[in-house]
Formats: C-alpha cells, sequence, structure tokens
C-alpha cells in the first residue's frame, strides 16, 4: 500500500505542484474552467494583473483583455483555438486592474482528466512590455541610422554629379565663348573639340548613372566567357604598368551566359583598374572564370552560374571603407584619379543581369571582387574555346 505521506505519493505531488506554482512570482500562471472563468490564482498573476484572487475567481478571463479586443471577439477566439486544437497563444496588449496596459505573451493549454475529458484550460501570460519596448527602440535607431546613410549617399550623390557636370559646362561655355570671339580656324577647330568631347563626357557620366539606376536598357547577346575575356585583354594590355602582372585561370567548358557584352566588359575592366589601382609597385593580379552552382549563399541567387573573379595582391579595404565602396561617388582617390562610380555601376548592372556582386578583402592580404552571372539553360556543345 502506498502510504499518504510517501514523496510520490498525488496528495503529496498535488502539493509540491501547488507550492511551485505559487512561488512563481515572473509568471501569471492560473486556471480557466471550460467558458473561460477564473479558476485558480497565483502571486505572479497578482502582481502582473493587480488583483488578488478573491477579486478574480470566478470572473470571466475577457477582464484582462481591452474593450477593443472584446468588442473584436479575441477572449471567446482563443478560448475556442485552445479547446478545439489543444493549445492557443497569443501576443497582445492586456488591461491591469489600475486600468494601465502591459505587453503580454500568453499561453493557453487545455487540461484533460485520466479519461481524456477537458476539465480546463491553464493559462500562462507573461509581461513582455520591457523587452517589446527595446525591441521597439532598436528598430527605431536602425531606421534612423539607415534614412542617416541613405541621406549621406544621396547627398554624396548629388554633390558629385554637380561638381562633375559642372567642370563639363565649365569647358563648354568657355569654348564656346572663346570659339564666338576667335578669327583663328585652327583655333575654332579646337575650341569645337573641347565642346564636343565635354559633351560626350557628360553623355558617358549620364550613361553610368544610368546603369546605376538600373534604367539603361541593356543589349543582350549570348556569349562564351572565353570570347569576351579574349576582346578584354586587348583593351587591358595598354592599361597594366609592367610591374603587374595578370594571370588567367580559365575552367575549361565554360557554359554561355546571356550578357550585354559591352557593358560586362566596363564592368570588367573597373574591376581591373581597381585592382591595378590598388597594387604599389610590384603585384599580380588573377582573373578567374568558373562555373559554380549557388543554392541562396550569394545574395540568396539559387542555379548555375558564371563567377568573373578579379583578385589582387593590393593591401586590402580597411573595415571602415568597406561597407561603403558600391556607393555612388564614393572614393578614396584623390581628386580627378576616380569619380566613385566604377563600383556602383558593377552593381547596377550584376543586379539588372539577374546577377550579383560581391567582395571579400582583407588588410595586408589582398582584395577579390566576384562578379556571378546567370549561366545559359541550354549547354554550349563544346562550341566555347574557339
Ligand atoms: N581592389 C581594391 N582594393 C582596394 N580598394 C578598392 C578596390 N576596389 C575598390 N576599392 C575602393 O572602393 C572605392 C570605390 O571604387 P569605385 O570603383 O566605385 O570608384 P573609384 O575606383 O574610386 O573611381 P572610378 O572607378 O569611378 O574611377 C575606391 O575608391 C577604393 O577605395
Ligand atoms: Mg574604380
Amino acid at each position: 500500500m502506498v502510504s499518504a505521506d510517501r514523496p510520490d505519493h498525488p496528495v503529496m505531488l498535488a502539493n509540491r505542484y501547488e507550492r511551485l506554482v505559487q512561488s512563481v512570482v515572473d509568471y501569471a500562471i492560473y486556471m480557466l474552467d471550460t467558458t473561460g472563468r477564473v479558476v485558480s490564482w497565483n502571486p505572479g498573476a497578482e502582481r502582473i494583473k493587480g488583483y488578488r484572487a478573491e477579486e478574480v475567481v470566478g470572473k470571466h478571463f475577457s477582464l484582462f483583455f481591452t474593450p477593443e479586443d472584446c468588442l473584436d471577439g479575441r477572449p471567446e477566439r482563443l478560448l475556442k483555438q485552445a479547446l478545439e486544437q489543444g493549445v492557443a497563444q497569443d501576443e497582445g496588449w492586456r488591461v491591469r486592474k489600475d486600468g494601465t496596459r502591459f505587453w503580454a505573451l500568453a499561453a493557453l493549454d487545455v487540461i484533460r482528466d485520466e479519461q481524456g475529458q477537458v476539465i480546463g484550460l491553464a493559462k500562462v501570460t507573461r509581461d513582455i512590455t520591457d523587452r517589446r519596448e527595446s525591441a521597439l527602440q532598436l528598430d527605431a535607431v536602425r531606421a534612423q541610422l539607415f534614412q542617416a546613410q541613405k541621406l549621406e549617399a544621396l547627398g554624396q550623390l548629388t554633390g558629385g554629379l554637380a561638381h562633375d557636370f559642372n567642370n563639363l559646362l565649365t569647358i563648354i561655355i568657355n569654348s564656346a565663348r572663346m570659339a564666338k570671339e576667335s578669327q583663328d580656324p585652327v583655333r575654332l577647330r579646337r575650341m569645337m573639340e573641347h565642346i564636343l568631347d565635354a559633351g560626350q563626357r557628360g553623355t558617358e557620366l549620364t550613361k553610368q548613372l544610368l546603369t546605376f539606376a538600373r534604367h539603361r536598357k541593356l543589349e543582350v547577346t549570348q556569349i562564351a566567357p572565353a570570347e569576351l575575356l579574349g576582346a578584354t585583354r586587348g583593351l587591358l594590355e595598354h592599361a597594366l604598368p609592367r610591374e603587374i602582372v595578370l594571370e588567367e585561370h580559365l575552367q575549361p567548358d565554360l557554359p554561355l551566359i546571356d550578357v550585354d557584352v559591352g557593358q560586362l566588359q566596363m564592368v570588367l575592366l573597373n574591376l581591373l583598374f581597381n585592382a591595378r589601382d590598388a597594387i604599389e609597385g610590384q603585384g599580380t593580379i588573377r582573373l578567374a572564370v568558373s562555373a559554380v552552382e549557388l543554392a541562396g549563399e550569394v545574395e540568396g541567387l539559387c542555379g548555375a552560374y558564371v563567377c568573373f573573379a578579379v583578385g589582387d595582391s593590393g593591401p586590402g579595404i580597411e573595415a571602415k571603407v568597406l561597407p561603403r565602396i558600391f556607393e555612388p561617388f564614393f572614393t578614396t582617390k584623390p581628386f580627378g584619379k576616380g569619380t566613385g562610380l566604377g563600383l556602383s555601376q558593377a552593381y547596377g548592372f550584376a543586379k539588372q543581369s539577374n546577377g550579383a556582386i560581391n567582395v571579400q578583402s582583407e588588410m595586408g592580404k589582398g582584395t577579390c571582387m566576384r562578379l556571378y552571372l546567370p549561366a545559359c539553360r541550354h549547354n554550349s556543345d563544346g562550341q566555347l574555346d574557339g
């Protein structure tokens, strides 16, 4: 026979559970009957909601909800859901006895007897107002920071643009004025050339901006990466000093890509020039093209891609500079050496081509920029290496 003073006797167990519930002050733990009336109350419930046991036992639990939620039938809905599904969870405003509100995280679970009959519900509520407020504050700070960064980028963009166009307009206006006053046909011709040249540079600048804004229409053709690199090499030869070695690694049998060839060339040149500018004296630039299968690791891209990687043995990019390199007009180069448009253009191009560009950089070791472009679905049939 089991003695009633044994610790595992049902009476002793019930006592211990009662003591456990009664010692909890951080959670409101109480029971409801199947119609939603309060059956029991613990010190946590009293602390959080402000009612003493004798004030609430027998009352409907909708007492703790806001008038709006009561009108909306929220307490009944929760009760119904718990009775039908065994459990219901909720997060929202609740009202204390003194009328003040707190943000509650609540769970309702059905309680059954040995025969499986529902005899009531266990209700556990936590006051998470502080947690919610700090989360909201953090969100607000983040939003402010984002807004500030956006404004700074916008300021930089307009400032840079105004500056560059102003330079070009100064050239145009001065040349036109001089041309107007000059009788010398040779001088006149030179002035006209200056005007044309400045106009042309203005057009290039708008083109770059439009690529960044992704408003420029791409002229897409199908091309083998090897063929494209062949053409780019010609452009590069004159641009790299002798101290810099260019290594090329081209994986055989690369798939074809659908791409605006002219723009891709521009982007690759921009990446190569950035690598060249980063290297002081001797160094190596490594251009590697490979086929990769992505599964979301690069900006959520999935499927077959061709990766153009431009790595350099330069000094790497400082941590405070790194998050800004894709911003338009962000440059660390001296006046006249860089406009800060190269990478923003590369970024816009990658996005518009349904690809991505990312950067990996380590101080003292160098930088690697990787451009991912989607591979064509059909196979190259061995026509690639021509
Ligand atoms: N390979 C690299 N190594 C070190 N820093 C780099 C590298 N690539 C880019 N950067 C940094 O990113 C900045 C922005 O590059 P981006 O190509 O957009 O502009 P830029 O080269 O300064 O000017 P532009 O390309 O318009 O002539 C650079 O000024 C430089 O500070
Ligand atoms: Mg550049």
